[in-house]
């Protein structure tokens, strides 16, 4: 046992250096936790989405409970890039965590226009490009559901930034290796592994949808499986950093992410339910490290052990 000695937890996600590879997933996480939790200790800070002009959202219901998650259909509600260039980035600099800024738009032009808009800010350190928002479109058509369409996405944004691109991926695919071949190409420097599964649930009782836009995204430990499954399938093609994204509620659930090729992981239905659980997951990753006598959670990075 080597338990007290130090642990590096420092990760690299493609230029971007992070302090532990822990952070919230988009849309689960907002100024309103910091009289929860200490955000200097999160790996990275990543607000909700936000798009060019205020948005109001999808009709409610939006979110519903499932078996082991929840679906949402939010429908990016947003304040607008003004607002959050005004508000948003300068209270999250605050905090020692670099500022991940998630971006979503309607056109491959307005996302070209929004990241050319918070490239202006040394205090965001990075762009998430969500590509893969199931509720914005009819039968949660996204741009990240195209690879020709992901790569030109990309390709556009990756020319008017010199910041580090995290593409978001759907899961909603046929081959999700070929949407991250097409984002690696076009110039991303790392990858998130992915947003939440299009779903849906019926109330049996009105025989009306649980959520007011009929489809939404399932998230929670439901998803993790599938989540694993394609965070190994990306790391078998490409060479930039994956962020896995689905389902983790443990230290465990981080672990199993990192060792199926993620560098980084995202938390996001589980804050809902105890809204401190990353520092719990990043306690309980101390843990297995010293139980494992491991130093460098590098080391875990697509560790799988096959046959
Ligand atoms: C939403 O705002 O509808 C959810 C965002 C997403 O899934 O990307």
């Amino acid at each position: 046992m080597i338990r007290g000695s130090f642990i590096n937890k420092r990760v690299d996600i493609g230029g971007l250096v992070l302090e532990n590879p822990i952070m919230p997933a988009s849309g689960t996480f907002g100024p309103e936790m910091e009289s929860v939790i200490d955000f200097n200790l999160l790996g990275a800070i990543v607000p909700k989405s936000i798009t060019l002009d205020p948005r109001s959202g999808n009709k409610t219901p939006r979110v519903c409970e499932t078996v082991a998650g929840m679906i949402n259909s939010i429908g990016i509600q947003s304040k607008g890039i003004q607002y959050y260039m005004d508000h948003y980035v300068p209270f999250y600099s605050k905090f020692t965590p670099p500022l991940i800024s998630s971006l979503s738009a309607d056109s491959i032009d307005e996302f070209a226009e929004i990241a050319h808009i918070v490239t202006q800010s040394d205090d965001v350190a990075a762009i998430e490009l969500n590509i893969s928002c199931p509720n914005l479109k009819g039968n949660g058509l996204a741009f990240g559901m195209d690879p020709e369409v992901t790569f030109k996405l990309i390709k556009e944004v990756r020319a008017v930034t010199h910041k580090p691109i995290i593409a978001k991926l759907s899961p909603n695919v046929t081959s999700i290796q070929e949407i991250a071949l097409a984002a690696e190409e076009a110039g991303s420097n790392s990858l998130n592994v992915a947003n939440t599964l299009l779903a849906m649930s019926i109330d049996v009782h009105t025989r009306k949808p649980k959520i007011g836009n009929v489809m939404g995204g399932l998230s929670g430990p439901a998803i993790k499986p599938v989540i694993i499954r394609m965070i190994y399938q990306v790391a078998q093609v490409v060479k930039i950093p994956i962020i896995g994204c689905g389902g983790v509620s443990s230290g465990e659930d981080a672990i199993e992410m990192m060792l199926a090729g993620a560098s980084a992981v995202q938390v996001g239905t589980s804050s809902f339910i105890q809204p401190d659980a990353m520092l719990r997951i990043l306690n309980e990753i101390d843990s297995y490290m010293n139980q494992h006598e491991m130093t460098d959670v590098r080391d875990l990075i697509g560790k799988i052990e096959i046959g």
